[in-house]
């Protein structure tokens, strides 16, 4: 009789499971059969009827099957091509790979969509779940149904076409190549039958990435965008915009990014926008554009001076701003309220077909800027919130006439008690007293505590500092939010920790990782991003608890990271080490 495991009583015994995929499944059953796949396996399609729904092309079946078709030539890609011979992860010298057999061999994957796929989802009615079941070589499967079941046919049905692409993702890390040279260009899972089902933890799983503080190319962000998606992520957060620069091009507000842009050529089209937010979409990636006010604005003084107060005030920036350069819209200014209708008019309409939500920023406002502005003239928190509120109102006014729903920085709401749209997304970060803050207010929330998963923490201060006392007074020179968070630090928050009642944790959607790009660009992205935010895409997907309720835990993961880590490096993703490679290949030699 078969040997029958589940990977989480694996876990437990401190054993590695053959299965290795990272975000881990909920539920995996193996067996420890070996099943090769040949190399022309084929993709066979069942798409629902055309519901007949006023549903826009774009969402239509045909539309979704050329979907899933383009994301199963991108996994044969990976299967055959940019597949890992798993060397690292046996000892030295080790004869691991199995007897080449073509008897049995997958020859086709059939993918079911079982629902069609509709537009600007609501996120708490996202269904991105799918089951997976492959046979082993003999042909039995874990969950036959009467033997309609084919041999050497694996199955991945979903509801939607985002599930059935999480199960060609999944089923891309069920294989490894082999080496030997009767068996060259041929793979091989270890571990049949397998019957996986699984569902995301969090609708909301994010990373937030700052294209402002430094310009990424194209290139750069889809490369993300792929990346973001084999690990189960559905959210890019766009930080289009900032103090720095201002690279989003707005057509009927041209000078914006003409002059507030880096440089030539370092500014999105429309047509960029909407490149990416195609290229997203058929990957199962929703991004959501920001555009942070009324703070972290001066790049608009770049184009309209009279709109912004306490511009790159020099030699004391950091009066009037969190960063260089200071300066923030104005409040009290009619002006200001037309700038805001007339980018929002400009802006909304080009992102209303991808997604219903919109980041309205509103982090870090400081207050003594407003000393400077002739509306304003005081730093008193009690004269500026009236007119804070004022903007806002306007603000969140214009979303809802584009019938966008605003995602706010958690300030605008625990700092400033601003009164906001009952539907507006709080988006935390500075604690988890945050989250419990803005969900005890009755807000839907995103997490990302700073203090676990910003990734550009620990890099060091990168000021310079003034001449004479400072060097001693910033010895050794470490940043606000050092030290880095290690994926490990990453794995151990939990979006949910701190909250008392189950209302609450319902109002939690997820979280995002953040990239804050001071002393980060499109050359260093990788080896900052990844693997490191796998560790908080596992946490989103799978959560941060097991089905039993236990934490899931480090040593658990920390091989199947290095797994994951090596499949990402094959796929032209510079991910850094996970740990040294003798550990790998020498399980249990390496603990402290
Ligand atoms: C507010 O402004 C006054 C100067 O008008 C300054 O002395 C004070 O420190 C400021 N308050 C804060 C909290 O920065
Ligand atoms: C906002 O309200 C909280 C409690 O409701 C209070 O502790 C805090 O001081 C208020 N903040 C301001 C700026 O008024
Ligand atoms: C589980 O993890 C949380 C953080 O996510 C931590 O606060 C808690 O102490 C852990 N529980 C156990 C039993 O280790």
């Amino acid at each position: 009789m078969r040997i029958l495991r589940t990977v989480t009583t694996l876990w437990m015994l401190g054993a590695v499971a053959a299965v290795s995929i990272w975000p881990i499944p909920e539920s995996v059953e193996e067996g420890d059969g070996v099943v090769w796949m040949q190399r022309d396996v084929i993709l066979e399609l069942n798409l629902p009827k055309n519901s007949g729904s006023n549903e826009p092309d774009y969402v239509n079946p045909s539309v979704s099957g050329s979907k899933i078709e383009a994301a199963w030539k991108r996994n044969k890609v990976f299967l055959f091509k940019q597949n890992i011979v798993p060397w690292k992860f046996h000892p030295k010298g080790t004869d691991f790979e199995p007897k080449f057999s073509p008897s049995g061999a997958i020859k086709k994957v059939v993918v079911t969509q079982r629902k069609t796929d509709r537009s600007r989802v609501p996120v708490e009615e996202l269904n991105e779940e799918y089951t997976l079941s492959m046979p082993d070589a003999s042909g039995k499967f874990f969950d036959s149904n009467d033997n309609k079941q084919e041999p050497g046919t694996i199955y991945i049905d979903a509801e939607t076409s985002n599930g059935a692409l999480h199960g060609l993702t999944t089923l891309s890390q069920l294989f490894y190549r082999a080496e030997k040279p009767e068996a060259f260009e041929n793979i091989y899972s270890p571990s049949t039958p397998v019957l996986i089902k699984d569902k995301p933890k969090f609708k909301h799983r994010g990373l937030n990435l700052d294209v402002a503080r430094q310009w990424y190319p194209l290139k750069d962000i889809k490369r993300l965008i792929d990346t973001l998606s084999w690990n189960k992520f559905n959210r890019l957060h766009f930080h289009a915009t900032d103090s720095q620069s201002w690279p989003l091009e707005i057509p009927s507000l041209p000078d914006l990014a003409n002059k507030g842009k880096y440089g030539p050529h370092m500014s999105y089209t429309p047509e960029d926008l909407q490149n990416l937010l195609t290229y997203a979409s058929k990957r199962g990636i929703e991004i959501i554009v920001e555009i942070d006010m009324p703070g972290h604005t001066a790049s608009i003084a770049d184009a309209y001076p009279d709109l912004i107060t306490g511009r790159n005030m020099q030699p004391d920036w950091d009066t009037y701003a969190a960063q260089p350069p200071s300066g923030s819209l104005k409040l009290n200014n009619p002006s200001v309220e037309t700038f805001v209708t007339q980018l929002f008019s400009d802006l909304l309409p080009r992102l209303h077909h991808h997604s219903r939500y919109f980041h309205h920023g509103g982090d870090e406002v400081n207050r003594n800027v407003y000393l400077l502005d002739p509306g304003v003239n005081s730093n008193s928190t009690d004269t500026i919130r009236p007119h804070l509120q004022r903007f806002m109102t306007h603000l969140q006014s214009q979303l809802t006439t584009h019938s966008a729903i605003p995602i706010t920085w958690e300030e605008i709401l625990l700092d400033w008690n601003l009164t906001l749209a009952r539907n507006t997304i709080i988006q935390t970060w500075q604690s988890d007293s945050a989250v419990s803050a803005a969900t005890s207010k009755g807000h839907r929330v995103i997490a990302g505590n700073y203090n676990y998963w910003y990734l550009d923490c620990g890099h060091g201060q990168w000021l310079d500092f003034r001449p004479g006392e400072s060097y001693d007074k910033y010895y050794p020179f470490a940043d606000y939010c050092s030290p880095r968070k290690s994926w490990k630090l990453m794995y151990a928050y939990d979006p949910l920790q701190g909250l008392e009642t189950e209302e609450q944790k319902r109002l939690v959607l997820g979280g995002e990782a953040h990239v804050w790009s001071e002393q980060i660009d499109g050359a260093s992205l990788d080896a900052v991003v990844w693997p490191r935010a796998g560790a908080a895409g596992e946490v989103l997907w799978s959560g941060r608890k097991d089905a039993e309720g236990r934490n899931r835990t480090l040593e658990a993961a920390s091989e199947r990271l290095g797994v994951w880590r090596e499949r990402l490096l094959e796929r032209g993703v510079g991910a850094a080490p996970v740990m040294q490679l003798w550990c790998y290949m020498n399980k249990g030699g390496c603990q402290l």
